[in-house]
């Protein structure tokens, strides 16, 4: 087992500063808004973990890399100690990004070093954990680009994180025309199930009852949502709940994040640069807000995380992996392929009508790593399924991504639902 995790952490770690190879020093050390942290602050973030819960813990009497870090790069352990505001982690000028570097080198040599002591008891103790500091840090991947395309897009420049690859500067013919996929009343397992790694969150498995209801076989798309905009959406607060239609004119919502207009043009701000908004591809960057007003003025709904989880298991649609050399940050128009439900991993996260709760029988483990998942169940909204800018191997069915119900900068879309009752 400690083989495998340790190519797996030395791969993930790789792939960190893979993601890091177009950026400018400034790109590492800027925070453009509270929600966001700073690439640099990423970096050391995730080995702080690893450093904190597998080193610390496998030596009595160890000795920190640097006591200072212990505050500066605990995101939010209140059993392990301090924190440095994450509102403030842009005016952190010290350590040099070159210093979180040999930082994470140091972890990555020391870790490396321990894991090959290990065996019996320890060696299963450990292994969790290094396997869970491995998902930890894909997580943190994603919030690598979602918190550098924030900062890009503040920035009447546009910077280019990558160029889009060659094939996606072709048109896309065919697109698909949304259809209902019908699903019958019944019990069904809800839950992760198997020796496989999954968050704490996505057990126990449970049975839940879902009644009849129909999905659409694939997302809301670009041209759809402009449909919505055309017909007032953003200005009916028939459509909205109240704690929506406050938070839109609070915040001056009049479109999708990152849609630019000019002169009665559209554009849309990508990892790839401004670009032409292209009508078939999946709307993203909406809140659930947004996605739940769209819903309403469509005449349907969005799906409960259950719902959404029985159509996933039963497409026996499995995430496709994501070659690094040709990734395209950006969803991408669907093109018809038949009957078979599409996009359900690998574009944007789908906003559910789920409130972030626990599962019947969820206990968060004991100790500072219960303090993962558990003590954030509270005023969120699931997402499930996963993004352009998830990591291959870090998407399943049973995923349970969570955001408050406001958040627009991850990639984060949905899809439609409907009740049969309602189908005229
Ligand atoms: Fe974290």
């Amino acid at each position: 087992m400690l083989e495998n995790l340790s190519r797996a952490y030395s791969t993930t770690r790789r792939f960190s500063e893979f993601l890091c190879e177009p950026l400018e020093i400034e790109d590492y050390v800027i925070q453009s808004m509270p929600d966001a942290s700073p690439t640099r602050w990423h970096l050391a973030h995730t080995t702080w973990f690893f450093e904190t819960f597998v080193l610390a813990s496998s030596e009595t009497n160890y000795r920190p890399i640097n006591p200072h870090f212990q505050s500066l790069f605990n995101s939010y352990y209140n059993s392990v100690g301090e924190q440095f505001p994450r509102s403030r982690r842009g005016l952190l000028t010290r350590p040099t990004v070159a210093e979180v570097y040999e930082y994470r080198h140091e972890v990555d040599r020391r870790l490396l070093h321990c894991l090959e002591g290990l065996s019996g008891d320890e060696a299963e103790r450990i292994g969790h954990v290094l396997e869970l500091g491995i998902h930890h840090e894909q997580q943190h991947q994603e919030l690598i680009l979602t918190d550098l395309k924030y900062l890009y897009s503040c920035n009447p420049l546009w910077p280019v994180y990558r160029p889009s690859p060659p094939e996606d500067r072709r048109p896309r013919a065919n697109p698909k025309q949304a259809a209902w996929s019908a699903h019958r009343s019944g019990i069904v397992e809800i839950g992760h199930r198997g020796e496989a790694f999954c968050y704490d969150n996505e057990q126990p498995r449970h049975n839940a009852l879902l009644h009849a209801f129909e999905i659409q076989d694939r997302l809301v798309t670009v041209g759809e949502f402009m449909e919505f905009m055309r017909d007032g959406g953003y200005r009916r607060p028939d459509l909205w709940l109240s704690l929506g239609w406050s938070t839109k004119n609070e915040q001056g919502w009049s479109a999708p994040l990152y849609w630019v207009e000019n002169d009665g043009l559209w554009s849309q701000f990508t990892l790839h640069g401004l670009r032409e908004l292209n009508p078939h591809e999946p709307v993203c960057h909406v809140s659930y807000f947004e996605a739940d007003a769209f819903a309403r003025w469509s005449g349907s709904r969005l799906p409960t995380e259950q719902e959404w989880e029985h159509v996933a298991v039963s497409a026996q649609r499995e995430p496709q992996p994501h070659p690094k050399e040709t990734a395209h940050f950006h969803p991408r128009p669907l093109i018809d392929d038949g009957d078979r439900i599409a996009q359900l991993f690998g574009e944007v996260w789908q906003w559910t009508s789920s409130p972030y709760t626990p599962y019947p029988g969820y206990r968060a483990a004991m100790g500072a790593l219960g303090e993962y998942n558990g003590k954030f169940m509270c005023n969120q909204y699931v997402l499930r399924g996963s993004s352009r800018a998830t990591p291959s191997g870090h998407a399943r069915p049973t995923y349970r991504n969570f955001f408050p119900p406001d958040a627009r900068w991850q990639f984060s879309g949905f899809r439609l639902t409907r009740d049969v009752s309602a189908v005229s």
